[in-house]
């Protein structure tokens, strides 16, 4: 009896030493809980769809487990909605518990998740949104981007609209981060390169009532316009731009999401545009090849940027993830993986900066038919200067 009490005891005694002394062997054997912050409603919805596909598909060609675990999905429409941000985070931070949250698409709302990340110590890669203060003045140890700054393609497009020769330019955007930064970003490489930038308009996101800003263009006569739209936006923008009468007199140039993702709906509206982006649909490299068509086997689509950073976004969290053995507390050695590693990404091979933030080329594409045909290099490695961030 005494003899049964006390192998009871002890016995429950070493299960509470057990799961004292488990964290990391527990954390190992439990799943990993990936948070998905995007949009999947709203202008950038199909870019939401499109780098979670990119996600689930580098997944799946790491046999379903991230560094030695299975994963486990919590999501959240984040509506692309900076003022519920905070609120959709804390949901797969405090109410989840993730281990690492991936997202998101629009720059506001990745604002307040890298705030979040930073205040809560949790891992997040940002897959798209190009907010510059996330690898600038926000920069931290435990936040990564598989994407790109805003500043990035402005700046590379600024270098070619200069060199092409153009000299008063007219820009147009929406009024958040991402439109500010890219223009910022182009008119740095611009007004280096001996133009000038007569007149920036802008109409609040997500609006899409450009009619009275096209008669402003039209009456400013500038040589080019520069502009940042995306997703269902973009569609819209570039269809009204031709059907003011816009295209066959002023040509429109653009950070490549003007046209990624977006060339069924554009149709003819969008042929022959110039853009600058870190991806493109020509590449014809081995390695992007084999991601088309196992993208295209998955989902009867064809991938387009957002795809390439959700598979990205994938590859750096298992780089981290197999270095650490799945133990997502270990943050500072996670990072040095990450930042020692060469990504083999479909957009070709990058590696990021000590900001985390891509190194990348970026290409100068048009447009023919259905594709972003890759025509020549903008910038070649072109690295975000991480203004502002101490790291
Ligand atoms: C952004 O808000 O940072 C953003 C959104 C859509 C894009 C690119 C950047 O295609």
């Amino acid at each position: 009896m005494i003899q049964r009490t006390l192998g009871t005891t002890l016995t429950a005694l070493a299960a509470a030493t057990l799961l004292l002394a488990a964290p990391a062997a527990h954390a190992q054997g439990q799943k990993l809980k990936v948070g998905l912050m995007l949009p999947y409603t709203g202008t950038f919805a199909a870019l939401g769809t499109a780098i979670e596909n990119g996600f689930r598909l580098q997944l799946a060609e790491q046999g379903g487990k991230i560094g030695g675990r299975e994963v486990e999905f919590f999501k959240v429409d984040d509506e692309s909605d900076p003022s519920k941000a905070t609120e959709n985070v804390n949901k797969l931070i405090k109410r989840d518990g993730v281990d690492v949250i991936i997202g998101s698409v629009h720059s506001g709302v990745a604002m307040a998740m890298a705030k979040a990340a930073k205040d809560n110590n949790v891992l997040l890669i940002v897959p798209n949104a190009g907010a510059d203060a996330v690898t600038g003045p926000m920069c931290a140890p435990n936040i990564f981007r598989s994407s790109f700054s805003n500043w990035q393609p402005g700046f590379a497009m600024g270098e070619v609209m200069a060199k092409k020769g153009h000299k008063r330019v007219v820009t147009i955007t929406w009024k958040y981060a991402a439109g500010d930064e890219s223009v910022k970003g182009f008119k740095e490489a611009f007004t280096k390169g001996g133009g000038e930038v007569i007149k920036d308009l802008t109409l609040p996101f997500p609006n899409v009532e450009f009619q009275a800003l096209l008669t402003e263009i039209a009456a400013a006569k500038p040589d080019a316009v520069f502009t940042f739209f995306a997703g269902g936006g973009a569609v819209k923008f570039v269809k009204d731009y031709d059907a003011a009468g816009l295209k066959k007199t002023i040509p429109l140039y653009g950070s490549g999401f003007l046209t990624d993702g977006t060339l069924e709906a554009q149709g003819a509206s969008a042929e022959g545009l110039f853009t600058a982006l870190h991806y493109g649909d020509s590449l014809n490299t081995p390695r992007d090849n084999a991601f088309r068509l196992a993208y295209a086997k998955t989902y009867k689509l064809q991938p387009d940027v957002y795809a390439v950073q959700g598979y990205d976004a994938a590859q750096i969290l298992g780089v981290g993830l197999n270095a650490v053995k799945g133990d997502v507390s270990k943050k500072a050695e996670f990072a040095a993986a990450v930042q020692k590693a060469k990504i083999d990404s479909p957009r070709g091979p990058f590696m990021l900066s000590k900001a985390h933030n891509p190194v990348q080329d970026f290409y100068l594409r048009q447009v023919v038919g259905k594709e972003n045909k890759v025509v020549g290099v903008a910038s070649k490695a072109l690295t975000d200067p991480a203004r502002g961030c101490k790291m």
